[in-house]
């Protein structure tokens, strides 16, 4: 692949940058860039995303206006239909959902395997660039393009992208982050003249499939909220089941053995099998709620 050495002569460019005060100008290559991907209704990529050192791998992204896209690779997708984002694993078939906000989609931009086309979504990509060079131009794959020496503020990384000329936008770039080298190179850009129809973009859960419960801090107020949620109200002050009332620290507290979840009753109701399993006349609590739970005893079970 030759865009390896490409790579190593773009990060030796970009020791030559330095930091300037306030907004930095861009290169009107870059600045095109986020134009062309400003206006673009929606877009369509198909790429190689290749960790250096590791094999290449399949990806395959999907933008549409207002903030859909669909991020698709061998490990699973990432789809959002402008509101919700979910997240799908193939291997666990579980999945996580979370708010689409700015504030996700500036994270999701700078992951190495969005970052040449992240600009699609981000209400202002310039803001978060404190240096960018053009460079030589080079053909890949039968294509011209610019290179383009960026760097971020507050990031440790190092990007180039490859700017395609007759398109405007990036086909690829190379990618140093915390000691990862990454490589990105479309083989196949659409840019599309209108939006995308809305149902490629709705999550539905594929059969079989589990959504993952958020991994709470283990914390009291954590464990008062669940105990709340899933204990209540066969163990309130009133109906006190077994003598037990989880409604308050104290209550709570006395049903565990600080620093040893193993011999801690409530640890060992909510771990039972069969009748004695707790919550009773419910499904079992995520084991992810249960591991929060013995941490928190493990830790001293403090409030
Ligand atoms: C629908 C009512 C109900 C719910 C909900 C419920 N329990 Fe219970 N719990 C009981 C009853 C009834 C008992 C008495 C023992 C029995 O009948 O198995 C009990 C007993 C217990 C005991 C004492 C068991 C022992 O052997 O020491 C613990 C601890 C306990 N529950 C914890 C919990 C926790 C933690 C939750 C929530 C995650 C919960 N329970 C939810 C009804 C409930």
């Amino acid at each position: 692949m030759r865009s390896l050495p490409l790579f190593l002569s773009s990060g030796f460019l970009i020791l030559s940058l330095l930091p300037q005060a306030g907004a930095p100008a861009l290169p009107g290559v870059l600045t095109r860039n986020f134009d062309v991907l400003a206006a673009a209704p929606s877009l369509t990529l198909e790429y190689k995303f290749r960790v250096v050192g590791e094999s290449p791998a399949d990806y395959k992204l999907v933008f549409s206006r207002p903030g859909q896209f669909r991020l698709t690779t061998p490990t699973g997708y990432v789809v959002s239909d402008g509101k919700v984002v979910t997240t799908y694993k193939n291997a666990t078939k579980t999945y996580s959902q979370e708010a689409f906000t700015d504030g996700w989609v500036n994270t999701f931009a700078k992951r190495p395997e969005v970052q040449a086309w992240g600009a699609f979504l981000q209400k202002d990509p310039a803001s978060s660039i404190e240096a960018a060079k053009a460079g030589q131009s080079r053909n890949i794959g039968g294509n011209e393009v610019t290179e383009v020496a960026v760097s971020f503020k507050k990031l440790p990384t190092v990007v180039t992208l490859y700017v395609d000329k007759k398109i405007g936008i990036a086909r690829g770039l190379a990618a140093s982050i915390e000691g990862k080298d990454y490589l990105v190179m479309a083989s196949s850009i659409t840019i599309g003249k209108d939006p995308l129809t809305t149902d490629g973009f709705a999550f539905v859960p594929p059969e079989g499939s589990k959504k993952e419960d958020a991994v709470l801090p283990a914390t009291f107020a954590s464990v008062q909220a669940l105990m709340n949620d899933k204990c209540m109200p066969c163990h309130d002050a009133v109906n006190r089941k077994d003598g037990v009332d989880l409604s308050n620290y104290a209550g709570i507290v006395a049903s565990v053995t600080p620093g040893d979840p193993a011999s801690s009753r409530l640890i060992k109701s909510v771990r039972a099998t069969g009748r004695d399993r707790m919550p009773k006349k419910a499904d079992a609590l995520p084991e992810a709620q249960i591991k929060m739970l013995e941490k928190w005893v493990q830790d001293g079970a403090k409030p």
